[in-house]
Formats: structure tokens, sequence, C-alpha cells
């Protein structure tokens, strides 16, 4: 296949950040670096980009990428779950824009080598940063298959979840799973004949999906990302969230809308004890998701959700 990297959203996404000569910015997710770029292009002459990834090789493209605007960005090889640790680093208590595009890159899936997709015959290891974590090849032969089946029913929504971890287990008593292959073949081997036929995607898609969130932590990581992130804006600061997972997507509406309303107290409470004030102004009352256009131009843009909200002052 060939190479191609198109950033997901880009125009929205840059102008639900309202970036601007001079803005403090920070790309959370670089990856190929597209959005970086279209971001470091609006925040010139003496505006700062803050770029992370988990992923070294990202880090090290972006680089590349954004070599000539090095006078106005910072690149960090990190967790985003740090960022307060990183802005801390950087002397900088608050920033003006916050930018997440969840999931993988192109890069990662095409050329890692390591085991994000079955279509390629790879070591599974799935991590995003090799040198944290746990593999998912050490999850797949040492994890109960309890646990294996609820990873895949409740980050997969895999309607066969418990057949899946049980086959799992009887193979791992004869061999180590240590391939995409043979991993794939357990999980084919254990959907039936009539569900896998009417599925429009291979059987194998759901549970490689659950096994990547869980093995780099993505939901936890997102939980305690967004207190972080919004702790961090500055009054009137954007943030702006593109997830590829419903319960991602719900995690960060259902996060806005907390910070919106501000009280937290219980909806028969007469008077407000908890005191808290709204934080956030949410500008995206509908999800935005990409045109007809961009999934017909960039079919994995096709489950892109993106969500903004403003800071208060
Ligand atoms: C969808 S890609 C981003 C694409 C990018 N916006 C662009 O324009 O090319 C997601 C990237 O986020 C990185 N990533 C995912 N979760 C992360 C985390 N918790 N901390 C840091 N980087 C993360 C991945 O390694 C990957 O490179």
């Amino acid at each position: 296949m060939s190479y191609r990297h198109i950033p997901v959203m880009r125009e929205q996404a840059i102008q639900y950040l309202d970036c601007a000569p001079g803005k403090r910015v920070v790309d959370c997710t670089l990856g190929g670096a597209g959005h970086a770029k279209g971001i470091v292009e609006k925040i010139l002459p003496d505006g700062l980009l803050i770029g992370i990834d988990q992923d070294a090789d990202a880090v090290e493209h972006a680089q590349q990428v954004l070599a000539p605007y090095a006078r106005n960005i910072r690149l960090i090889h990190d967790n985003f779950v740090n960022l307060p640790h990183i802005l801390l680093r950087l002397e900088i208590d608050a920033v003006d824009a916050i930018l997440v595009d969840l999931g993988l890159s192109w890069d990662q899936i095409e050329f890692s080598g390591r085991g994000f997709s079955f279509r390629k015959a790879e070591p599974l290891d799935m991590r995003m940063n090799p040198q944290a974590s746990q593999s998912a090849a050490a999850i797949v032969n040492t994890a109960g298959t309890d646990r294996l089946a609820r990873i895949f029913k409740d980050l997969g929504e895999e309607r066969w979840a418990g057949r899946i971890a049980r086959k799992i287990g009887e193979r791992r008593r004869t061999e180590a799973i240590e391939t995409t292959g043979q991993l794939a073949d357990v999980v084919r081997s254990a959907i039936p004949r009539k569900d896998a036929a009417k599925r429009k995607i291979d059987p194998a898609t759901k549970v490689f999906m659950a096994l990547r969130i869980a093995v780099n932590r993505e939901l936890e990581v997102l939980d305690t990302f967004l207190d972080e992130a919004v702790a961090h804006l500055a009054p009137g600061g954007r943030i702006c969230v593109i997830s590829f997972h419903s319960l991602e997507d719900r995690m960060v509406k259902q996060r806005f809308n907390r910070f919106a309303r501000g009280c937290e107290c219980p909806s028969g409470f007469p008077v407000c004890t908890c005191g808290k004030q709204p934080e956030l102004k949410v500008l995206t009352r509908k999800v935005c998701k990409p045109s007809e256009a961009e999934i017909s131009d960039n079919p994995m843009s096709r489950s892109a959700r993106l969500r903004a909200a403003e800071k208060l002052p």
C-alpha cells in the first residue's frame, strides 16, 4: 500500500483551536505532524507549539517535518497524561489551546512492525511506546480468561468475547501466542461461521482494537488527562479532542458537559452546596464529523468525532 498520511478533520480542528500569531498551543499527539504543521503556520512569528507523542518515531518524524519552524517548537517524547510535568519543565503555567487526536497514526499501522493490524504478519506488541507497559503478547499469554473476555467485551463490544477468551486459553496451553497471525486465527476460529459471514469487518477487528486500548491504557489516560488539560488552559483557551472510539467520545462529551455545568450537587438539592462554578463553554453542541468528501479521500477518518470547548474567564 502506498504511503498516505492525511491528518483527520484538520481545518475544523485548527479553526476550533482559534490559532493566531503569538499563541501557545499544545499538540498532544504529533503522529505524522499534519495538524502540528497547520498549527505552527498560524501562530508564527512568535507563537510556541509544544508537540508531544509517546512514540519516539513520531517525534523524530515531526522534528524533520517541523524543522523550518525550529524557533517556534518544542517537541517532547512522553505520554500526554504527563502534561502538567511537561509544562512545569518548560516553566509554562497555562496555554492557549490543546489538541488531542487519539488513536493510531498511519505510520504506526503500516510501518512500525509492532502488530497493530491483523493484516500484517508481525510480533504481537501493540505498544505505542515500546518502553512502557506490557506488550499485547504478554497480556494475551498471561491474563486470566475472565480478564481477556472483559477486555474484548468492554473495549471491543465483541459479542463472542467469552468464547474467544476460552479459545485463547486452550491454544496457549500448547503454544504461546506471539504473532498477529496466531491471534487472528484463534479469534476467527472462535466466532461462529454464520456470524462471521454476516460481519462487514474481519472477525478479528474488534479484538485487536480492544487489546490495543488495553495495552496502552488509553481510556485511563484520557480520563486523567482531561481534568489536567482543562486546569492548564488559560482563560479563553480552547481544547479540541478528536476520537475514534465511542467510549472515548462519550467520555469527552460527559467531561466537557460536567465542566460546563459546574455544580455537581444531586438534582433534588434546593440550593448548591458544592460551590463548583462552570469552567468550560462547549463549542460543539453537536459532535462534529468528517464530511463525505473527507471520508472518500481518507477512509480512516470515517469514525472520527471532534469535540471542542473554551475555558471560561
Ligand atoms: C491519530 S495519530 C495523530 C495524527 C496527527 N494529528 C497528525 O496530524 O498526523 C495519534 C498519535 O498519538 C500518539 N498517542 C496516542 N496516545 C498518546 C498518549 N497517551 N500520549 C502521547 N501520544 C499518544 C500516537 O503514538 C500517535 O502517534
